[in-house]
């Protein structure tokens, strides 16, 4: 019998491992990895990969799974960088009429973040210039929503979320609310700053030897969740900021750019408004594409 796993290479190769998937029992999964073989094949083969590159790419994956722990997430971070977060976000996010636009998640948000009344300070003491914040949620209708979800998480005025201070027990800049009746919401922060992503582990390293900036513009992490509605993540970035057009995550879209303003008492003030798209009856259904041995 003709041996499926002996003598092969190059494209011989190739097709075998790709054979060697046929029985999956998911054709979603079949699909994903015949893709992925294809790809990263035809990858190694393009840059003609060393045996020494080809171990320094297993170092740095293991340099980002060892730094990885419930505080840090080095693997985000590597996707964000890629823009690979953003690519299956604009994949899984088409923007449906005046629905708002989604970003990047990030890897500092923390599920059970404290429960605040509209019009409290979810500073909490974190240092930075007052803010007020305020806006509405939205159907594409333009109905209020009200009792939304929305998550709030941000940096302090000095560039750092609160999980990233080794001293800090409590929540600071960051916290949960819910829309009124009328669909509005507003609460007290401070206004945030640009920042750097961490630099201190494999992909600092790899933005340093790539000559990019580490940096992010300020923003103010949001996820908001109503019911029959799409959840919706995304930020509102600081109008002026210097890095609006250097995003080290590519986040940043135009529509999510609001200004931060002095109010008549002088405060900085925000106002948005978040406009959620109705949930699809049906979860949308991904058709496993074929593909030809000649998709490359
Ligand atoms: C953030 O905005 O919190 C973030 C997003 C991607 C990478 C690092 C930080
Ligand atoms: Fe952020």
């Amino acid at each position: 019998m003709e041996s499926r796993t002996r003598n092969l290479a190059d494209e011989a190769l190739t097709q075998a491992v790709r054979a060697s998937f046929e029985n999956a029992e998911s054709t979603r999964l079949r699909v994903i990895l015949d893709s992925l073989v294809r790809h990263l094949h035809g990858f190694l083969t393009e840059v003609e990969l060393t045996e020494n590159e080809w171990l320094d790419g297993i170092k740095f994956l293991t340099d980002t799974g060892q730094i990885t722990d419930e505080r840090r997430q080095e693997f985000v971070l590597l996707s964000d960088v890629l823009g690979a977060s953003m690519l299956v976000i604009v994949l899984n996010h088409r923007v449906e009429g005046t629905a708002t636009e989604s970003t990047v998640f990030g890897p500092f948000f923390v599920e059970g973040a404290p429960l605040f009344e509209n019009g409290d300070d979810i500073a909490n003491g974190a240092p930075g210039e007052v803010c007020a914040v305020s806006g509405r949620v939205l159907s594409t209708e333009g109905e209020p929503i009200a009792a939304a979800r929305i998550d709030i998480w941000q940096a302090d005025d000095a560039g750092k979320y609160d999980v990233q201070y080794d001293d800090l027990t409590d929540a600071r800049g960051r916290g949960h609310l819910y829309s009124d009746p009328k669909g509005r919401f507003w609460f007290q922060t401070i206004r945030p700053t640009s920042y750097s992503i961490p630099t201190d582990g494999p992909v600092g390293r790899l933005l340093q030897a790539a000559g990019r900036s580490p940096m992010r513009p300020a923003h103010i992490h949001f996820r908001v969740a109503a019911d029959g509605y799409e959840t919706l993540t995304t930020h509102v970035f600081v109008a002026g900021d210097p890095f609006l057009d250097m995003d080290a995550v590519f986040g940043v879209k135009d529509s999510l750019v609001a200004p931060f303003a002095a109010s008549a008492d002088a405060r900085c003030t925000v106002e948005y408004d978040f406009v959620l798209a109705r949930k699809s009856r049906s979860a949308r259904s991904r058709m496993p594409r074929p593909t030809s041995p000649d998709t490359r």
